[in-house]
């Protein structure tokens, strides 16, 4: 392919913004070629590219399309013209594709790893869009050293990997001093506060506003129904449990949804569709939400659960023949849930913490007995998009070290 000098002064009087220049180079590219005004890019792996015009050029990382300062888009993505093509296109020395565009001749570079990471064919989509794992009774959950995550990265990208994938993880050796749990939330991200406070004390009280603070079991359920979007992850720490009873267990939504859709399709259409309305009528507040018992994304896999049966609010939106078959359908997923291939159950020891996924995992407590022993757990939420933002921070942390050493 051919370059024109201009071509050359325009890419290189304007860098990309720093955070495209930091991505893993897991295949490198062999060549790049236009078609039909779009770019085709074909990998040293043998796997090939296509990237539309109008796509690629939107994403331009020049400093003239986004700021080097705040690393967002500056132009007006609709000056960009619909009917865009790539004229020109080759390889830099460093392996980076230089594009130049039918609008005004301007002029992108494109980091390989960006490329690699993002492209969207139908290969790429599968093999990114992998689904977590789902698990049963017979699950072991994946357990870590508070101390290593507290100290060391690697141990800390460990954990959230885990808890990524299966949204249940068990930590051991977390001191017996309040303030622990939100601690090591930090390690991950800022804390998300509710009406339950910032950090709550899981304790058998007096007065009560909910029944996670009585001694009464509790049956599987998530946490904050209630809120529009309710936490995404759930830490609880085990400071003492010297009394009787105050087991903890629980099942995952995403293996129940994998069972009904295979053993009770009629069953995983209603709780995957049918909005289920939820209240927390409280002395001081009074939250509502509703939604599907198990959300599904694009694919038709689970990405949420909205499960809890003492928040429960009266259907007021479905026609009376509709009601039955929404209550069946709980009652048949609350059933799933409770049998035993489901239950992971164990009893926490004063040092261990749980942190689990909330809309996924969903938790119980067997009943407790106060006037055995004290029982006391403290506990505090985050956001999934928390996690999220951490993994990809520690992975670009890796790369950059990786990158160092070359
Ligand atoms: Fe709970």
């Amino acid at each position: 392919m051919n370059s024109a000098p201009l071509f050359a002064q325009q890419v290189s009087s304007r860098l990309e913004i720093p955070d495209m220049g930091i991505w893993p180079i897991t295949a490198q590219i062999k060549r790049a070629r236009l078609v039909d005004g779009d770019l085709i890019v074909d990998w040293d792996d043998q796997k090939s590219s296509r990237f539309l015009a109008l796509w690629l050029r939107e994403q331009c990382p020049c400093t003239i399309c986004h700021s080097d300062i705040t690393r967002e888009t500056l132009i007006d993505i609709t000056d960009i013209p619909m009917d865009i093509q790539a004229m020109e296109c080759r390889l830099d020395e460093m392996g980076y594709l230089l594009v130049t565009w039918s609008d005004q001749g301007h002029a992108s570079r494109y980091h390989p790893g960006w490329l690699r990471a993002n492209c969207y064919d139908d290969w790429a989509r599968a093999e990114r869009g992998h689904t977590r794992p789902t698990w049963g009774c017979d699950f072991t959950v994946p357990e870590f050293d508070a101390t290593g995550i507290i100290e060391n990265d690697d141990h800390l990208y460990e954990w959230l990997t885990a808890l990524d994938s299966y949204g249940l993880t068990r930590l051991q050796n977390v001191p017996l001093e309040h303030g622990r749990v939100a601690h090591l939330a930090e390690r991950i991200g800022k804390i998300r506060s509710t009406n339950f406070g910032t950090v709550f004390d899981v304790v058998s009280k007096p007065d009560a506003d909910s029944n996670a603070y009585l001694s009464v079991e509790l049956p599987l359920h998530m946490d904050l129904p209630t809120r529009e979007t309710p936490p995404g992850l759930q830490f609880l720490h085990c400071i003492e449990n010297a009394a009787d009873g105050g087991e903890s267990r629980f099942a995952d939504a995403y293996h129940a949804a994998k069972i009904l859709k295979e053993e009770a399709p009629d069953i995983f259409r209603i709780v995957t569709t049918v909005d289920y309305c939820f209240q927390n009528r409280a002395v001081d507040c009074d939250y509502r939400a509703s939604g599907p018992l198990i959300k599904l994304d694009s694919r038709g896999e689970p990405i949420e659960s909205r499960i809890n049966t003492f928040l429960t609010a009266p259907f007021t939106h479905l026609p009376h023949e509709e009601v039955k078959a929404a209550l069946e359908a709980k009652h048949y997923l609350m059933r799933l849930l409770n049998e035993d291939r489901m239950r992971v159950q164990f009893k926490m020891a004063p040092g261990d913490m749980v942190a689990f996924d909330n809309r996924r995992a969903l938790h119980a407590r067997t009943e407790f007995f106060p006037n055995t022993g004290h029982r006391y757990l403290e506990g505090c939420y985050l956001d999934r998009d928390d996690l999220g933002s951490r993994l990809r921070m520690l992975e670009r942390a890796k790369t950059i070290a990786k990158d160092a050493t070359r």
